[in-house]
Formats: structure tokens, sequence, C-alpha cells
């Protein structure tokens, strides 16, 4: 069974075909393939979200599938099912299941004991829809005309301020598994961990990422500037802590004059303008952010497509 819980569940070739087919989807919204008709797919949530939760509903009924929203508080696991019970039980109604959670060994237990595709909407750990979605993205600057993954080679990503967490973690393993560069700038408290070190090597990619606690350094001749908020889910607790250490770190018109000229601005959203980015770079022409977020959709529906082409 082939799952997507994480960036390297793809081979290169099968990344590049999800994108390929990201583009195709986008071109043709209501009337593309449906490869999902008369397949239910549930969209487990431990966690808040906005983009996850519409896109993956409105994706799998665009490919013809019925999408069942399930908020975890409202399951039995709430009140004490084990996972590998859940995951047997709900592989018997669904054809695919998509989760965003807290530790990534719920999606790992999950696809263990189910006998249906899991997909990653966010653990603790990572958040590779949303990794493959930045990288769509970018190629739509990059090579408009074919989404080349062969065009992220050799650029230059910054990302700014918790440099532990699971969007650090997803960039510091597409960087390698793409090719590309990557530097990170935040506090000595917030850099990368052991995790992503121990996930590059099962994966046999290089361990070649930059931390520094100067954020010029990082900006510098960078094509890509990336932050994500200071305080995430389940951080609350630490919020003016990790405020204060990281406002060195903030994407502000400072940092883009430090990176190439025609740097994109990328942030996952939501964001907290005037914490990790300036109101001004949000608004900034070179932020894409907005095609991040509608690009959500069009990848989501290509990976789902991809894992029943690959699991049929
Ligand atoms: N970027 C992201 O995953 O957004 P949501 O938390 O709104 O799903």
């Amino acid at each position: 069974m082939q799952h997507f819980l994480t960036e390297t569940d793809f081979s290169l070739e099968q990344a590049q075909e999800v994108f390929s087919l990201a583009r195709t989807l986008k071109a043709s919204r209501l009337n593309g393939p449906q490869p999902l008709n008369m397949q239910s797919w549930g969209l487990l949530f431990y966690k808040s979200s906005t983009r996850t939760r519409i896109s993956f509903e409105v994706g799998v009924n665009e490919l013809g599938g019925f999408p069942v929203v399930l908020n975890s508080s409202q399951t039995q696991i709430n009140r004490g099912e084990t996972i590998a019970d859940s995951a047997k039980v709900m592989s018997r109604y669904l054809h695919g299941l998509v989760i965003r959670t807290f530790g990534h060994d719920i999606v790992e237990d999950f696809a263990r004991h189910g006998s249906i595709p899991v997909v990653n909407g966010l653990t603790d750990f990572n958040h590779p829809c949303q990794l493959y979605t930045d990288l769509f993205t970018a190629l739509e600057r990059y090579s408009p005309d074919a989404v080349d993954i062969e065009s992220l080679k050799g650029k230059k990503v910054a990302f700014f301020g918790d440099c532990a967490s699971n969007m650090a973690n997803s960039w510091i393993v597409s960087a390698a598994m793409f090719g590309m560069e990557i530097a990170l700038a935040g506090p000595e408290t917030f850099a990368p961990g052991q995790a992503v070190v121990d996930a590059l090597n099962t994966a046999g990619l290089p361990v070649n990422y930059t931390f520094t606690t100067d954020p010029s350094e990082a900006a510098a001749s960078a094509d890509i500037l990336y932050t994500d908020v200071w305080v995430s889910m389940g951080n609350e607790a630490e919020a003016a802590d990790r405020i204060e250490q990281m406002m060195p770190y903030q994407v502000n018109r400072q940092r883009m004059a430090e990176a190439n000229p025609d740097a994109l601005f990328m942030h996952c959203l939501p964001a907290h303008a005037e914490e990790e980015v300036s109101r001004e770079v949000l608004d900034n022409p070179q932020s894409i952010i907005f095609d991040q977020a509608e690009n959500r959709l069009h990848v989501q529906k290509a990976i789902l497509a991809k894992l029943v082409e690959i699991n049929t």
C-alpha cells in the first residue's frame, strides 16, 4: 500500500508526475478526470484547519469521491478506542484517509494497521502536502510551461523563525530531495533537531542544510524567503517567550533587500502580520501566499489521484 506520510514517499519521478498532473487539473478544474468515482475518503482532524480541511473536502468531491469529514473529538478515538482498531474499522468503510494530528506516530500507526492509503495532512513533524504545494507554486514561476522539477535545482531557500518546526523539517527534507540549497535562521534554541537528521539518513539524502543565528546570512542571495507562525498549535503557553526570541527573524523589507531582487516570499498561512512577517512584505507583489493557498487544492487532488493509480 502506497501512502503519503512524508515527501520522500514519492520518488522524484512520481513527484514530477504529481506536479504535471496538478497543472493539468488546475487548467481543467471542473471537467477533469474523476479517479475517486464511487469512493469515500475520510478526512480526520485532531487539530484546527481552514486550508487543509476545505481543499481536501472540495478536492475529493471534484475527483468524483465523497468526503467524510471527522473531528477526532467526536469519534470513539476520543474515548480510548485504539488507533489499530480505528484504522481497521475505517478501512472497512473508506477508500482512503487524510489525517491531521499531533504525533507523527499516529499517521504511521493508521498506515500500519489499516488497509487503505493514508495521507498526512500535517503532524508535529512535517507537512508534506503543504511542501509539495509550495514547490509546485514556485515551479509555476520558474518553469510555467512544464513545472519541471529540474528548475528547482540550485535555488536557495531561506527559512526564518522556528527551525525545529514541522514546516522547517519538511523544507529541509524537500531541499535535499529536489537539489535545493537551504539556509535556516533562528534562535539557537530553535535549531533543527535530530529527528530531521534521522529522516534524511533514513531516506538516503544528504544532511547539507545550514543553520545560523544571523538572519542576514540566511537571506543573502536567497530565491525564496519562507516563514511560518512563531506560535504553532500546541505552543500557545510559550507565546510571549517565542515572540520575543524570534523578533530578529521577522521577514521584512530588510530581509527581502538582502535576497535576490526577484526573490519570492512564501508562507503556508495563517500569517500573523507584524510578527513573523511585516504587513508590507505580505502585501508585496513578490508575495505568492494566496497562490500557495489555492494550489493546495490542485496539488492534493493530484496526490490523491496518484495514490489511487499506484494502489490500483
Ligand atoms: N497551511 C495550512 O495547513 O493551513 P490550515 O492550518 O488552515 O489547514
